[in-house]
């Protein structure tokens, strides 16, 4: 099994790699998180935000595996599907984990109270719910989708959780009913039935067969519960540790790592951002680099790339090679930084200056077709990682890769 994850905050562009890569595989899992992620493929004039199903939809061969440690809104994922479905995706390939925990419509609201409540303090959720799902999970009061088909259960387990969060929901407006929250719930979980499998038999049925598994990670490595820029994190953890829990499987069972990385970092909601650029040259990066969120439509904060962070990632994760995206967004600048060290006021302090370049990359299709003033980028970039670069993108659409 091999693992793709996002190195910064998130919105590195895993999509679009797994995307590429995907054709090799015959399963690709997300293993965390939930519909808070929003990955992008474009191949052709086709352009598809995935919050759920695993990148490799596109590709014909690969099923697509929801595993156990992702939590799953079931308006969401049904969302998703259909649209699949309308552009004549064969969605039988689609799989949930048992484990895998239900996203449920308190949560979301739960999401949103505890955001109002933390005042200045807000982290900038996603508000899908994600937070609140994985503290039922931990706190053994989750549905998850193996529980679905136990009516009984869903029923005394939604009932306990609306009357423990009561006083909270009461804040934010009004939701459907105990009992129409259950209906809704097992209508919903009829429908996802055959999609609905043992993960743990699903997985390593596969992988004794000798198939080919592709982990997908969502978010990115400085959002990781426990190793990211706490509390301004996500719930789950996002680095490769992640990918061992969140499908079921040992660290043995796993070969490459491959982090991506944006040429510059971007980072959505609250938190420290030790390079974060508040001046002209950010905002131009936000144009070029189209950043604003796939999920909540937020402009995206842009800087600098972060060599500090990058030399953290690669500990964390056990990067075996990285995959550069987005460096065509860099062309035209006349200069462009690597921050290097931070002050003790957790900002960074000091820079690595780089020529630019003006050339448009977007055609080139092989590292050593890049501008010199690029590669050397390229290479700086490498060695932050302390690992090769394996691929470069240089445009949005599948094929936009220099190898
Ligand atoms: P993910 O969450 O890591 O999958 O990334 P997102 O899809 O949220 O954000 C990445 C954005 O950058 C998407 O809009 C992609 O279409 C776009 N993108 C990906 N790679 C490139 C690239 O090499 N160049 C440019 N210009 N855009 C890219
Ligand atoms: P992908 O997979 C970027 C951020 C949110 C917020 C923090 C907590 O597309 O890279 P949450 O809703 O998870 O409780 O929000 O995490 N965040 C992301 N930022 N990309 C994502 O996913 C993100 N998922 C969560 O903006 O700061
Ligand atoms: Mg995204």
């Amino acid at each position: 099994m091999d693992v793709v994850l996002g190195v910064q905050w998130g919105d590195e562009g895993k999509g679009r790699v797994v995307d590429a890569m995907a054709a090799e595989y015959d399963i690709v899992a997300r293993f965390g998180g939930g519909d808070n992620a929003g990955h992008t493929l474009v191949v052709g004039d086709r352009t598809l935000a995935l919050r759920i199903v695993p990148s490799g939809v596109l590709q014909a061969h690969p099923q697509l595996f929801i595993g156990g440690g992702t939590v799953v809104s079931l308006e969401g994922v049904l969302g998703e599907l259909g649209k699949l479905a309308e552009i004549g995706v064969d969605i039988s390939r689609i799989k949930i984990s048992d484990r895998a925990h239900v996203v449920l419509p308190y949560h979301a609201a739960i999401d949103r109270a505890k955001e109002i409540e933390r005042g200045d303090g807000a982290l900038g959720t996603t508000g899908r719910g994600i937070g609140p799902a994985y503290t039922d999970k931990v706190a053994r009061a989750g549905v998850t989708f193996g529980d679905l088909y136990r009516p009984g259960v869903v029923q005394a387990r939604v009932a306990a959780n609306l009357r423990a969060n009561a006083a909270l929901l009461a804040r934010v407006g009004t939701l459907p009913s105990e009992d129409a929250i259950v209906a809704r719930a097992l209508e919903h979980a009829a429908t996802l039935r055959p999609h609905v499998v043992d993960g743990v038999e699903y997985l390593h049925g596969a992988l004794e067969a000798g198939k080919r598994v592709l982990a997908e990670g969502a978010q990115g490595t400085l959002l990781d519960v426990g190793y990211g820029t706490y509390p301004f994190v996500t719930s789950s953890h996002t680095i490769a540790g992640g990918a061992c829990t969140g499908l079921g499987v040992g660290p043995t069972a796993i070969g490459r790592v491959a982090g991506v990385a944006k040429a510059y970092s971007t980072r959505v909601g609250a938190g420290p951002f030790p390079s974060e650029l508040h001046d002209a040259v950010g905002e131009k990066l936000r144009e070029r680099g189209r950043e604003f969120g796939t999920v909540t439509g937020r402009p995206r904060r842009c800087g600098w790339f972060d060599a500090v962070a990058a030399r953290y990632a690669a500990r964390l994760n056990g990067l075996t090679s990285v995959v550069i995206t987005k460096l065509d967004v860099l062309s035209g600048l006349d200069r462009i930084a690597i921050a290097t060290a931070y002050g003790s006021d957790g900002g960074a302090s000091e820079f690595e200056w780089f020529e630019g370049w003006s050339d448009d990359i977007g055609g080139c299709r092989s590292i050593a077709a890049l501008p010199g003033a690029a590669r050397a980028y390229v290479r700086r970039i490498e060695a932050a990682f302390g690992v090769p670069v394996e691929a470069v993108s240089v445009g949005p659409e599948r094929s936009a890769i220099a190898i």
